[in-house]
């Protein structure tokens, strides 16, 4: 799941450190000072009385006497106070350079260490090298070089998980992430005041209801409004693409509806802002206190502080790991992640379940996630569009919802279709190859990947390998599926060429390539029962029970896919399918105020995410199987236990699988480094924030009807169809998915390894 605040809470202590206000001035060079008006976030601002001159017991007391005096409300402080509580935390020396060394065996596994260090010279951002900055913040803390415990996790959040802007990489060390969250009082759009001069940033008030005075943002903090913001996302978002960084750090009502965030702007920081009519609003930042689990009552110094909440630092190496291994089903409860993330999505029974700021629509999963509409209005009768929030979803009414708005489409003579992906962060890896095949369902998708070859992923295959030669996967379950259809048994996934591998070698190699050492390209299986009947209860469609479906609309000439950059994950695995095998042009919106085209796909394209904890559970599910001293060595390395424990807001994660463009194989840069622009850009504007509709209805004009893109532009075929989608393709409404049973629970290692979503 995810918790955007916290990403925004890092991305200001990353940059210039929780700056203590924010100040806009404008143009006319007025540099009228206003008061600032009430947080738009609906939180309250006590100023702590401070009574005591311990920073971490200000903050304790301004706590105390907030939940006592509004029980309901989440208590807050200035941004700048609580910062100074962090600061006065002093160093643990030995917990902290058993972190480092604790990290060690899985970031091992980051699929991509090679390219980061030495990235093809049009990717975006600095080189970093990973391991040498593990070893650089190592010989700082040995060499006591830090003044604090939060200088210290800053750099290793800053330099190993903020450079490689890489949303399957993450680690939230614990002081930095857990007593508190950072939130900036504003919530900023970007816009086009007529669709084609350059973008500027606006109040979203001001967006959403303009009067006669409002005006843009020229300056945040004395500097360039843009530039300021652009410095925030080269330091530590978790795109590759600076123009889809520079996006989520403003409102969207797709944000709001997929990720339930305001942009990342408003998550932190203290800020002044200046308005191009030279009115210039400061307001303090404020942080939000975390509790829940944690009690602040505990906290009377700096020292018990960190007791508090590094509670992770004080777990013994015994009681660790101190346990007879044992063969698992099922993968132990994840470490709970605090605070709860929002529930996401759920409809109310009592309301329409239609989505803010969108039109109403045809068809609504009940947990939102997709959606269809119709365009209603002339010139746009032909337009279908699929809003898909994420590929995160129950599998079953993920693929009904989708085939049955196909299935109402194509009755209602809609010819074209806008496959609207702004704000997807990915989700199940077989829900986007399932999409895929119901919209192509006669192409084969081709979706090379590996992974890289660490001494613990080949502890894992020589281990689980000799165990499956007998194994055939079935849909009903055997006590081999964890083990067999990991990536670590040679037989399981298909080859480059969507044969069988032919032996451990043919699969694993290892390659070398850039320095690196990395199994052989392979394929997902999406026809082996056990990863889709037994997994979801239903097959991918063109495989099993669902082959024989026919194209809803036709070629790609008739689909555009739509997007804000966000797009990451099982999104970006879905856009290769639908850019490279289909040949469906793309529409990318916003970007940074410039010109010239942008990427559509800015988010991580790594295909494959794994928790620490996966790694963990497999290596304990092995060391059942093993007696042999050289594997169990290894194995023992993947112990997460005190690494996780570490990181508590948030489960640790990691690359593990690199895709490769199907042209790519030779050289074997990855997507992720791969610049891919989309055929047209599209700047927003003030209505298509107040309504999606608008959106669609630009990205119509471009995609379909000759409207013209501010970069870019989609050329129309010679000859488009003219008679309706049913009759021209004959598309049929074809039988439900039946559930086959008895489905996987989601916390199995099986359903882990299904899954590949974007992480902060
Ligand atoms: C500054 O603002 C004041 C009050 O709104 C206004 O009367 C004045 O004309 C402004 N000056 C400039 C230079 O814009
Ligand atoms: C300038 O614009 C800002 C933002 O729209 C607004 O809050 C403020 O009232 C305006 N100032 C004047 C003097 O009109
Ligand atoms: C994939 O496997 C098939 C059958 O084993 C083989 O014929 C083909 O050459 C293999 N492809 C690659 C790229 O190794
Ligand atoms: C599906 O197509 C295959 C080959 O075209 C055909 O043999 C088979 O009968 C079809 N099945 C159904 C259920 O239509």
């Amino acid at each position: 799941m995810k918790s955007l605040t916290i990403n925004v809470a890092l991305a200001t202590l990353l940059s210039g450190v929780v700056p203590t206000s924010a100040a806009v001035l404008s143009r006319g060079g007025n540099g009228t000072s206003c008061g600032g008006p009430k947080p738009t976030n609906g939180i309250t601002t006590a100023a702590p009385t401070p009574t005591a001159t311990e920073p971490c017991v200000v903050a304790r007391d301004a706590f105390t006497s907030q939940v006592s005096a509004s029980p309901g409300l989440v208590p807050t402080m200035a941004a700048s106070l609580a910062y100074d509580c962090l600061k006065s935390v002093p160093v643990h020396k030995e917990p902290a350079i058993r972190l480092l060394d604790g990290l060690k065996p899985f970031l091992e596994w980051q699929s991509d260490q090679a390219f980061l260090k030495n990235p093809p010279t049009d990717y975006p951002y600095p080189p970093v090298d990973i391991f040498g900055e593990l070893e650089r913040i190592r010989s700082n803390l040995e060499a006591n070089k830090y003044s604090g415990e939060v200088e210290w996790q800053e750099d290793l959040f800053k330099n190993i998980v903020g450079k490689p802007h890489n949303g399957h990489l993450a680690y939230h060390p614990d002081l930095l992430t857990v007593p508190f969250e950072w939130v900036r009082p504003w919530t900023l759009v970007s816009v086009s005041e007529d669709g084609t001069s350059l973008p500027v940033i606006k109040v979203l008030e001001d967006a959403v209801s303009p009067s006669e005075t409002s005006s843009h943002i020229i300056e945040i903090n004395g500097v360039d409004a843009a530039k300021f913001i652009e410095e925030r996302v080269s330091g530590s978002s978790n795109t590759q693409d600076p123009d889809a960084g520079y996006n989520t750090m403003f409102f969207s009502r797709a944000n709001k509806a997929g990720l339930q965030a305001n942009g990342y702007f408003e998550g932190g920081g203290r800020e002044s802002l200046t308005f191009a009519n030279g009115t210039t609003i400061v307001k303090p930042n404020i942080a939000r206190f975390h509790y829940g689990p944690y009690d602040w009552n505990n906290v009377v110094d700096a020292e018990t502080m960190h007791k508090e909440f590094c509670r992770g630092a004080y777990i013994t190496n015994t009681a660790a790991r101190d346990v007879k291994p044992i063969r698992r089903t099922t993968a132990p409860k994840g470490i709970r992640s605090y605070p709860q993330p929002p529930v996401s999505l759920v409809s109310r029974q009592d309301e329409p379940n239609t989505i803010d700021g969108y039109p109403e629509p045809v068809l609504i999963a009940d947990d939102q996630v997709v959606s269809g509409y119709f365009i209603d209005e002339p010139g746009f009768e032909d337009v279908a569009v699929l809003v898909l929030l994420s590929f995160s979803s129950d599998f079953v009414s993920f693929q009904s919802a989708v085939q049955n708005f196909f299935v109402e489409a194509v009755e209602a003579g809609k010819t074209k279709l806008i496959i609207d992906l702004q704000a997807n962060g990915g989700g199940t890896i077989l829900q986007g190859y399932d999409t895929f095949r119901q919209i192509f369902p006669d192409i084969i998708q081709d979706g090379p990947s590996r992974w890289r070859s660490s001494s613990t992923f080949e502890a894992l295959s020589q281990t689980f390998s000799p165990l499956c030669s007998n194994y055939m996967p079935t849909a009903d379950s055997q006590e081999l599926d964890n083990v067999c259809t990991t990536v670590n048994n040679w037989r399981n996934d298909l080859n480059g060429t969507n044969g069988r591998f032919t032996s451990y070698a043919d699969k694993f190699g290892p390659l070398t390539l850039s320095g690196d050492s990395y199994t052989n390209y392979m394929e997902w299986d999406p026809a082996n029962p056990v990863i889709t009947r037994q997994a979801f209860g239903t097959d991918i469609t063109g495989y099993g029970r669902r082959t024989n479906f026919t194209r809803p609309f036709g070629g790609p000439e008739n689909i555009v896919l739509l997007y804000d950059g966000y797009c990451a994950s099982t999104c970006s695995i879905f856009s290769q399918f639908m850019r490279h095998d289909a040949g469906v042009k793309s529409i990318a919106m916003g970007g940074r105020p410039n010109e010239g085209p942008i990427q559509g796909v800015g988010g991580v394209k790594g295909s494959q995410v794994y928790p620490f904890r996966q790694m963990s559970v497999l290596a304990e599910i092995a060391r059942s199987y093993t007696e042999d001293p050289t594997l169990v060595k290894e194995l023992q390395r993947l112990d997460d236990t005190y690494v996780s424990s570490r990181s508590p807001y948030q489960l640790p994660v990691v690359n593990v699988r690199d895709a490769v463009l199907p042209g790519e194989l030779e050289n074997g840069i990855p997507t992720q480094f791969v610049t891919e622009l989309a055929d047209c850009r599209l700047y927003w504007t003030e209505s298509m924030i107040q309504n999606t509709g608008e959106i669609w209805k630009a990205a119509a004009q471009a995609a379909f009807k000759g409207g013209k893109c501010v970069a870019g532009g989609i050329a129309q075929p010679a000859r488009r169809p003219q008679i309706t989608a049913s009759k021209s393709y004959g598309y049929r409404r074809h039988p439900q998915p039946v559930r086959g049973g008895q489905v996987l629970a989601s916390d199995s290692p099986i359903m882990q390894h299904l899954r590949v979503q974007v992480s902060d």
